[in-house]
């Protein structure tokens, strides 16, 4: 079956119908789905099976992917993927006091190289909530005011694993910790596909706007906060098993919603950056 491509009704995202994870993806299809992605900022994929190794294949076909930091969830089958699981009674259940991801975030802003692309693919699902909020920040950006615009051009943000994670961040062990020093990056930045502008800071990661005192720069990010989360740049996406959500890193942010206690098992799989790490954009 032809993939088919279906915008949603909203500010980011597609329905990608037709993909099958029972045999590989052809390089047609992969042009498709990523054009989507690039297009619509978001992709969702229902009724996928369950298959690790292609979904690791599909996330590689957007770049290398990055093992999470959290090796402790690495999954058995590939280590590239990640294993969010709660209230699931195993092993690999995390206890943390908020479900992983339940803060606004980008992946990776906390890392020199940040992530170009997030793949979450559903095997539990609680029988309400758990939806998985994203902003896209193409529309963030455009959407502020002149004089903001002109406020932030230049400007450069810190970054900090687990700043302002609200209890869904595990500590880091002291090795992890190591290896992971703030990083600055641009609060504007230019998509390296689109060339379009982007608003790059995160409630949950952006510790600071740099070269400004902490009040001003408190005061900002809560204005570009306010102004980034307003309803009418948010999408509410609605999990139903075996569906796999694809978010570009660069141009949305993304929160989990803690408001379920039934189980609740995603796969993760990261993609790195394929500007700095010299892949064709
Ligand atoms: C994440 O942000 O990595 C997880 C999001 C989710 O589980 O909905």
């Amino acid at each position: 079956m032809a993939i088919k491509v279906e915008p949603l009704d909203g500010p980011l995202g597609a329905v990608v119908y037709g993909l099958d994870s029972s045999k590989p993806l052809s390089e047609e299809d992969f042009r498709t789905v990523e054009q989507a992605m690039c297009d619509h900022v978001a992709i969702v994929a229902p009724d996928l099976e369950e298959n690790v190794p292609w979904l690791r294949d599909f996330g590689t076909r957007f770049g290398p992917l990055v093992p999470h930091v959290l090796d402790q969830y690495h999954h058995p089958d590939g280590f590239e993927v990640s294993i969010i699981a709660r209230n699931t009674g195993t092993a690999e259940s995390r206890d943390t006091a908020k479900p992983a991801g339940a803060f606004w975030h980008s992946d990776l802003s906390y890392e020199k190289d940040p992530s170009d692309a997030i793949f979450l693919y559903s095997t539990q699902i609680p029988s309400r909530g758990g939806d998985t909020l994203a902003a896209n920040m193409y529309m963030a950006y455009e959407g502020l005011p002149e004089k903001t615009k002109q406020r932030i051009e230049g400007l450069t943000a810190t970054h900090r694993w687990g700043w302002n994670t609200g209890g869904a961040a595990p500590k880091l062990t002291k090795t992890q910790q190591d290896t992971h020093p703030d990083v600055v990056h641009p609060v504007v930045r230019i998509h390296p596909k689109t060339a379009r502008k982007i608003l790059y800071v995160n409630p949950g990661y952006t510790m600071c706007i740099n070269d400004v005192d902490r009040h001003e720069s408190d005061d900002l990010l809560e204005e570009l906060y306010g102004h980034a989360l307003k309803p009418e740049y948010q999408y509410r996406h609605k999990w139903e098993l075996n569906m796999l959500l694809g978010l570009d890193n660069r141009a949305s942010i993304h929160a989990a919603v803690a408001d379920y206690d039934e189980p609740r098992r995603m796969l993760r799989m990261i993609v790195g950056n394929t500007e700095r790490l010299g892949k064709a954009a």
